[in-house]
């Protein structure tokens, strides 16, 4: 049966700058981006600096239409959590996503599906919109439990979720082996995954909400092997790590979008 009628995704191309640039490197970049030319209609682009360049970035691109969010984020709203920085305090820096449960925080900084539901009921209580990665290590991929592994993440942190909150979810399928490691998933075994989680998520929420909803591919998205991806159905944007450091090759991602 065909899925039911409903507007054309929009395509969400996001650069998770990681832990580089400075505050100076980060305003280069997006006087580097607002120079440039606008990409083509149907793709929003949003960056995510170190936290201390959020301010900065956001008040750069102030009208632009580029959004900003937050690389992590704490549950709580304030108090004793040294080092931690909350939603309240992301959004009041300029920021309107956060990102949740990147695989570097969950296998060089411990997190966990538990963890991961927490800062995802933060966000939203926020009002910022996450954006939840998920993604199988090559070990599981191997072993024939990459489905599996993502339905486990899924099913943990969409379980406390309203209908409300998943309207507003971006979900990024980031398979652990190809996280900067210049060894991206096929077109086609990234496209079986996204259809999966999407059927996850209409199994759950039904439609609308799963057709609307943004997937985003992530795992060494280069300007070179962009077109491919981003020209697959159910592949609604990509969130870059490496090739998003340097404003032309993000740009060159975007513009690798096929167009409609
Ligand atoms: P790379 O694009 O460097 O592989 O990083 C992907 C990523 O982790 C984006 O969040």
């Amino acid at each position: 049966m065909r899925n039911q009628v409903h507007m054309p995704r929009r395509k969400l191309i996001a650069a998770n700058w990681k832990m580089n640039k400075t505050i100076s490197e980060a305003v280069s970049f997006v006087e580097r981006l607002k120079s440039s030319p606008a990409p083509q209609p149907g793709c929003d682009l949003l960056i995510f600096p170190p936290f201390i360049a959020i301010p900065a970035v956001a008040r750069l691109l102030g009208d632009t239409g580029v959004a900003v969010g937050a690389q992590d984020i704490f549950w709580e709203n304030e108090g004793a959590f040294t080092g931690e920085i909350s939603g309240p305090m992301i959004r009041d820096a300029g920021a309107e996503y956060a990102l949740i449960g990147h695989s570097e925080r969950r296998h060089v900084f411990g997190e966990n599906d538990e963890t991961v539901a927490r800062k995802l009921m933060a966000t939203f209580a926020s009002g910022l919109r996450p954006i939840l990665c998920v993604g199988e290590t090559l070990e599981e991929r191997e072993a024939g439990e990459a489905e599996s592994t993502v339905e486990k993440q899924l099913r943990s942190a969409l379980s406390a979720l309203s209908r409300e909150n998943v309207k507003r979810l971006v979900i990024a399928y980031e398979p652990v082996w190809a996280i900067g490691t210049g060894r991206t998933a096929t077109p086609d075994d990234a496209e079986q995954m996204h259809a999966f989680i999407r059927r996850f998520v209409r199994g759950v929420f039904g439609d609308p909400i799963a057709g609307e909803l943004i997937i985003q591919y992530g795992g060494s998205v280069k300007p070179d092997n962009a077109a491919s991806l981003l020209e697959m159905e159910e592949i609604d944007g990509a969130l870059v790590g490496g090739a998003s450091l340097d404003a032309d090759s993000f740009l060159a991602i975007a513009g690798a979008i096929p167009r409609q």
